[in-house]
Parts: structure tokens; C-alpha cells; sequence
């Protein structure tokens, strides 16, 4: 272990070999009315570990990460953020967090570097220090060759990744994203993926919502499925494919009565699931090959049969599994 005790900056740069959690939610509980948003959901980020929260809209993602973050109170259950109790009036737990909502709050009429400059003077952050953090974070967001123009000239994307180098500009131990990729253009997406690929290699434990379940499985180290407010199921990301043991994954599209056809196929033995989605079926099997021929007879009853594919089983199929739901629409 190498921690850093005396050195004169080892209070603010927190040293990225600290071993231990930089999150501890344990029985987190939030209603809103008669809508349980968040039930009892525990869980744990390591330094340098990225961890990602998948579910559908509406299943309580925003709402953990907004009790993590220390905006909103939790009804009852604690977070400890690199083992301080955080809550909304917690200073010293917000000073290790990064939060990133997914609405951007910038200065459209500064230019990028005079957006960072500020949020660092607001973190009292030295002015010396200040312009060399700015440009490590301007780096890290890959904006350095914009940081002079003024951010109402930004794309979308790059006013998102501008909004993560404001989250990083006090050098949190945890950096809270919420949906950073929605709408964002591909090459700043890939921007974005990358400069939390490096984050998580300096140490960083990230936590990350998605409905993209590509992006899950390159970047967490772990993911946790939520649904109704509960995470159903965690691990990492080989591990819950590998639950679901030999399934594979048959989708057909079908012209005709699929609520029928989805009865139908269910009831056969070499189907353990089947699901109707708006524009397709998806059918969980142990063996695709043999169960193909009857599957696709079983469906033809019900309509034509306009395509079919197998698919390895990935984490999109683990989600449809657990909870019946797509994660995209
Ligand atoms: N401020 C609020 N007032 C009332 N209900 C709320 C509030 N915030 C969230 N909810 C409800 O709590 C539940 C969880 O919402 P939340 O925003 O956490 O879901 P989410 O997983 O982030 O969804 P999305 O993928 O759409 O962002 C939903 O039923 C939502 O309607
Ligand atoms: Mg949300």
C-alpha cells in the first residue's frame, strides 16, 4: 500500500493507489408519493473501478445517483463516499464527488477554458493551479483545440464533454455520470468512452448510467440491472452472460398476432422464453439450432415471418431475461 501522509499537496490530490471503497450505498430508500423510486439498493464502487447502473427509463437510476451526489435526501439508508457520510449539506463528501447531470450548466457567452477557470475559483482552487488542472481536464475531454472559443459555438457534444471537465476539475475520487452519451454525436461519444477509460486507469472509481448496453460492456468493470427501484442483479459483465449458461437468443419479426405467437412459443419444450417487443419476438433457447425449426413453425401459425437471427447472449439478453423489458425502446 502506498498512501501519502506528509507530503505538502497529499491533502488535495487524493493518491490513486488508496485501496478501499470510494462508494458504500447500503439500503437505499427514496419514495416520491405512492412511487417507491429506489428500494433497498446496496452497493460498492473500488478505486479505479467503473460500475455501471443499467435499466429502463423510470427505473430509479437518477434518483440513487442523486442521493449519492448529495442532491436529493435519501428516505432512509446511508452512502459513504471514500468513507464519509454523504448528504445534502456534506462538504467534505461533495468535495469527493464529481457529479455530471445530464443537463448541461455552462456560460455559453465564456469560452470553454473561462468556464473551467471559473468552477475552479469556486472550488478555491489557486490561480496557478487553476490553469494547469484546467488544461490536464481540457486534455482529458479532448477539447484543448476549442478551449479558446466561446462555448455557444460547441456542438452538443462537445458542450457535454466540457460539462465532465467541469465534474473533474476539483480531481473527485468518484465521477457520477448520468447518461453521458444521449444525443451525442459519434465521434464525441467515443471522446467520452475514452476519457473514462483513462479516468479509471488513474485510480477513479466511476459510476455510469446507460440504457446502451454496448457501452456497458466496454467500459464497466461492473454492472448492476435495476428495475422497479431494485437492483435485480450484479457482476461483471461476462458473469451475467454466463448465467444464463447456453441460452442463445432467436429474434424473429412477424406480420401477424404476436401476443398469440408469443404464447405459443412459450409453451414449447425447447423455449425457456419469449418475449414480444414493437417490432420484434425474441425467444430464449438453450440450443438455437434445434429449437429453430419449431420456433419458426410455431410463429408461422400466427402470421408471416419476415426475418429471423440468433445471437450470442450478451447483456442486452440478460436484461430481457430478468425483467421482460428491452433496455432501449
Ligand atoms: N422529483 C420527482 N417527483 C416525483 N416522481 C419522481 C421524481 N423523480 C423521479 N420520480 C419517479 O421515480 C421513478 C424513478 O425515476 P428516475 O428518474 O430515477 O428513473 P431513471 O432510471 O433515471 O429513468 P430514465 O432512464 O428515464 O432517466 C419514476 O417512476 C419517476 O417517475
Ligand atoms: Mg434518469
Amino acid at each position: 500500500m502506498n498512501v501519502e501522509t506528509s507530503s505538502t499537496h497529499a491533502a488535495e490530490v487524493a493518491p490513486p493507489t488508496a485501496v478501499g471503497d470510494v462508494l458504500r450505498c447500503t439500503d437505499l430508500r427514496r419514495s416520491f408519493g405512492a412511487v417507491q423510486a429506489v428500494d433497498a439498493v446496496s452497493f460498492r464502487i473500488h478505486a479505479g473501478e467503473t460500475y455501471g447502473l443499467l435499466g429502463p427509463n423510470g427505473a430509479g437510476k437518477t434518483t440513487v445517483i442523486s442521493m449519492v451526489s448529495g442532491v436529493l435526501e435519501a428516505d432512509s439508508g446511508s452512502v459513504l463516499v471514500d468513507g464519509v457520510e454523504m448528504h445534502p449539506g456534506a462538504l467534505t463528501a461533495k468535495a469527493a464527488i464529481g457529479y455530471v447531470p445530464q443537463d448541461v450548466a455552462l456560460y455559453p457567452d465564456l469560452t470553454g477554458r473561462e468556464n473551467l477557470l471559473f468552477f475552479a475559483s469556486l472550488y478555491r482552487i489557486g490561480r496557478r493551479r487553476a490553469r494547469s488542472r484546467v488544461a490536464e481536464v481540457l486534455d482529458i475531454v479532448g477539447l484543448t483545440e476549442r478551449a479558446s472559443d466561446r462555448v455557444e459555438t460547441y456542438s452538443g457534444g462537445m458542450k457535454r464533454r466540457l460539462n465532465i471537465a467541469v465534474g473533474l476539475i476539483h480531481r473527485p475520487r468518484l465521477l457520477v455520470l448520468d447518461e453521458p452519451t444521449v444525443g451525442v454525436d459519434p465521434q464525441s461519444r467515443n471522446a467520452i468512452l475514452g476519457s473514462v477509460e483513462r479516468l479509471s486507469t488513474e485510480g477513479m472509481g466511476v459510476l455510469y448510467t446507460t440504457h446502451y448496453m454496448e457501452e456497458a460492456e466496454r467500459l464497466c468493470d461492473r454492472v448492476a440491472i435495476m428495475d422497479l427501484g431494485r437492483l435485480i442483479a450484479e457482476g461483471r459483465p461476462r458473469q451475467l452472460t454466463a448465467r444464463l449458461g447456453d441460452s442463445e437468443h432467436i429474434r424473429l419479426t412477424l406480420e401477424g398476432d404476436s401476443t398469440r405467437a408469443v404464447a405459443a412459443l412459450r409453451d414449447l419444450p425447447r423455449v425457456t422464453g419469449a418475449t414480444a417487443t414493437d417490432d420484434a419476438i425474441d425467444v430464449l433457447v438453450p440450443d438455437a439450432e434445434s429449437a429453430l425449426p419449431q420456433v419458426i413453425q410455431v410463429a408461422a401459425a400466427q402470421g408471416t415471418v419476415r426475418s429471423v437471427s440468433v445471437d450470442e447472449p450478451d447483456l442486452e439478453t440478460v436484461f430481457l431475461r430478468l425483467t421482460g423489458k428491452r433496455l432501449r425502446d
